[in-house]
């Protein structure tokens, strides 16, 4: 069956392995199935819910989508584009945040933790920020949305939103209510330096972890370094409880080469940390260095990138344009 995706990935900077493997590599195989239908967008507009440097910003709109090119996705075949350049996101955000009671908001855990202790100086941005995804979302009839697993809230929230959408206006099937697309294992990649939190482009330690833009001598040295602990590697899973870190560069190994966490600890059961580091460091950096040299490539080819946001913008504009429009004529405007 043909699939309609739709996904999206903040221009903050600092993309690493924990969004390759939960997220974009999951994008370039849904790219490479002629049947389906993806639109990958570069959400901009989300990115600045954080204050943001304006010449950054402009800098990791363009290097996130060097990033989706470099990983794999075809812009001939996908539509990649960067949110801001589609006025209908932003419109439709403010019709569904009229129609979203504040108490869904409210269960938000991604807000609780990026407001921090001190919510009143969080943006009101910040807060309907799942909001905007819906938009995202809705805008485009996607039927299957292909996110890692931080994001299975603001999915739910989506959906919520479709079907209040749905019967508060009478139109049945008109927004479509989406399937979340979440690996079923290794869709956390937690930091190399703590099992316990997630790997994440904000951890002020660089080596917590694999940037996508890491060369081969710093993927080596950082799996060097990575934490472990004093035992034998297991042979068996329920061995692992209680191990995160031994679990997590497992989990990594396993993800990268596509095989089971049973492969792998058969493959490694009874050895030291020091062999699975050994292999564990040769698969990434002959995985993720091409990617790297890649993006640094296309990253000097500053008007190769914006044309291709250029072109994938008005593809999307003609969607989403359409299906606003349909929006506003339901509500009555
Ligand atoms: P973001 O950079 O927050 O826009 O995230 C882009 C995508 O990467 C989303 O689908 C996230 O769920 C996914 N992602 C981010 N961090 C991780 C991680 N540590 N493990 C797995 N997936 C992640
Ligand atoms: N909120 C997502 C994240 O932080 C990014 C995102 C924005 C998104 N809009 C989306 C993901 C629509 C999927 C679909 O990772």
């Amino acid at each position: 069956m043909s699939k309609k995706i739709f996904s999206g990935v903040q221009p903050t900077g600092n993309l690493h392995l924990g969004n390759y493997l939960g997220a974009i590599k999951n994008f370039v195989d849904l790219n490479n199935d002629i049947q389906n239908e993806c639109i990958f967008c570069v959400v901009d507009l989300h990115a600045i819910t954080i204050k943001q440097d304006r010449d950054q910003l402009t800098n990791n709109i363009r290097e996130t989508t060097a990033t989706f090119i470099a990983s794999g996705i075809d812009p001939t075949k996908s539509i990649i584009f960067n949110q801001s350049k589609v006025h209908a996101h932003a419109e439709g955000s403010w019709i569904l945040s009229c129609l979203a009671p504040m108490g869904w908001l409210n269960r938000m855990t991604q807000f609780k933790e990026k407001a921090g202790k001190d919510k009143e100086k969080a943006s009101v941005g910040l807060y309907i920020y799942p909001i905007l995804m819906a938009s995202d979302i809705l805008l485009y009839d996607a039927t299957h949305v292909p996110v890692g697993e931080d994001q299975k809230q603001h999915l739910e929230l989506t959906r919520d939103i479709a079907q209040k959408f749905n019967k508060d206006f009478n139109c049945d099937d008109f927004l479509k209510v989406p399937e979340p697309l979440i690996k079923k294992s290794f869709a956390r990649i937690m930091s190399l330096k703590d099992g316990l939190k997630k790997m994440s482009k904000s951890d002020p330690s660089d080596l917590s972890r694999i940037n996508l833009t890491d060369t081969k001598d710093e993927i080596i040295n950082k799996i060097k370094k990575a934490k472990t602990d004093s035992f034998p590697i297991p042979n068996e899973e329920k061995k692992l409880i209680d191990r995160p870190e031994a679990e997590n560069l497992l989990g990594i190994y396993s993800s990268i080469s596509n095989q089971t966490l049973d492969k792998t600890l058969n493959e490694f059961g009874g050895k030291n940390f020091s062999d699975l580091k050994r292999d564990l460091a040769e698969i990434l950096s002959n995985k993720i260095s091409p990617i790297s040299n890649e993006i640094k490539k296309l990253i000097n080819d500053q008007g190769y990138l914006d044309k291709v946001l250029l072109q994938g913008a008005s593809k999307a504009e003609e969607i989403a344009g359409k299906k606003i429009e349909e929006m506003k004529n339901i509500i009555g405007f």
